[in-house]
């Protein structure tokens, strides 16, 4: 049996009190998902800066209203070290997803992504010191290996940075190994790549490019390219993260210690095969994609030219194994995006 596989055996028969941060964003509301439906308890923080509560009542129709009792919701800012002490009080393991996303939002707006992402983390990681969290597993970005040209990326080595929001996840890495040796707390990062599913918003300007797009077929709108489409990407399906949280929240682990660990499939799609994928399987219920063409624009400042993940360390410090391609998880979430992004 697969580790992933044991360990939801053995939480079903151990439930454990879990935080996750960003709980009404798009991977914070699977995580949820994920651990209501194994009998745990979870607290949940968010100050819906860019989740929704629609995430949320997705999420309690799905587990039903039983599982849902096990669930306690705070509305606040991680901006607040207060709030961040009292969401921390009598957890055993803690999911940090809560950030601004996007490399082009941090351009425009660095103060805000740096107080979220940098002020934000500190005071998570401070409160759970305090409360004597000890495992903190937290989100990182591919982002980090900015201008590094080696494929696949390899956790040790890194570029420099091309975005503010590359800077706030490589402080955020950096606070966590010093955390981990100043207070022996046990700090694992998960370098996510490109993740996509049910629940990412499709809308405004730094949406995601799956459900952008997804959306803008469905709706007969123009999907644009920017650059040539040759751009890659390792795209995650979120299941996948999913998995490598739980896995690295619940791994026998050395005190003091701190490690990342990229979290992708290790495969490269190109803009233009992904959306070439996706015209496909929008197809039998879209005809009017028939004659769809993408529109190109330039490229825009910030975006690193390929992303591929070696996922080699996560596979053998946590027991990771991919559970979804990138097909995989398009099939999968289908759906989801039909019924919800029209
Ligand atoms: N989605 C991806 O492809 C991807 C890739 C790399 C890293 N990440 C990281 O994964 C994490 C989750 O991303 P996501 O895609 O689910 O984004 P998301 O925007 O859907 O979720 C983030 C959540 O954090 C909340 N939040 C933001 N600022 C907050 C604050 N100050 N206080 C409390 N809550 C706050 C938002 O309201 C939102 O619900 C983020 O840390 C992101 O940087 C995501």
């Amino acid at each position: 049996m697969k580790p992933y596989q044991l360990l939801r055996r053995r939480l079903i028969d151990t439930p454990k009190v879990w935080l996750v941060t960003g709980v009404a964003g798009f991977i914070g509301s699977n995580l949820l998902e994920a651990l209501l439906l194994l009998d745990q308890r979870v607290v949940g923080l968010d100050n819906c800066a860019t989740g929704s509560w629609r995430n949320l009542e997705q999420v309690r129709a799905l587990v039903g209203s039983e599982r849902w009792e096990r669930f306690r919701h705070l509305q606040g800012d991680i901006r607040d070290l207060d709030t961040c002490r009292q969401a921390t009080e009598g957890v055993d393991y803690l999911l940090h997803q809560a950030a601004l996303g996007s490399v082009p939002r941090s351009i425009a707006h660095p103060a805000e992504v740096h107080a979220c992402n940098v002020t934000g983390f500190f005071n998570v990681v401070l409160a759970a010191r305090d409360n004597g969290v000890r495992r903190v597993v937290y989100a990182s970005s591919s982002s980090v290996y900015g201008d590094h040209p080696d494929l696949p990326k390899a956790e040790h080595k890194i570029g420099r940075c091309l975005s503010p929001y590359a800077v706030t996840k490589l402080v955020d890495e950096l606070y966590a190994a010093v955390f981990a040796r100043c207070y022996d707390m046990e700090m694992l990062g998960l370098r996510y790549f490109n993740v996509f599913g049910p629940r990412q918003d499709p809308d405004g300007p730094y949406a995601a490019v799956i459900p952008r797009w997804i959306s803008a077929m469905l709706r007969n709108e123009p999907v644009v390219i920017h650059g040539d489409g040759e751009t890659t990407r390792d795209f995650c399906y979120v299941a996948n993260v999913v998995q490598a949280n739980l896995l690295a929240a619940t791994r026998p682990h050395p005190p003091g210690a701190d490690e990342v660990c990229n979290v992708a499939v290790h495969a490269r799609t190109s803009l233009n095969q992904l959306c070439t994928l996706l015209q496909e399987q929008l197809l039998p219920a879209c005809p009017h994609l028939k004659e769809f063409r993408p529109r190109y624009l330039e490229f825009r400042p910030g975006d690193v030219r390929h992303s591929e993940a070696d996922i080699s360390k996560a596979e053998q410090l946590l027991g990771y194994s991919p559970s979804h391609t990138v097909e995989q998880g398009l099939t999968e979430a289908l759906e989801w995006y039909r019924e919800n992004l029209v």
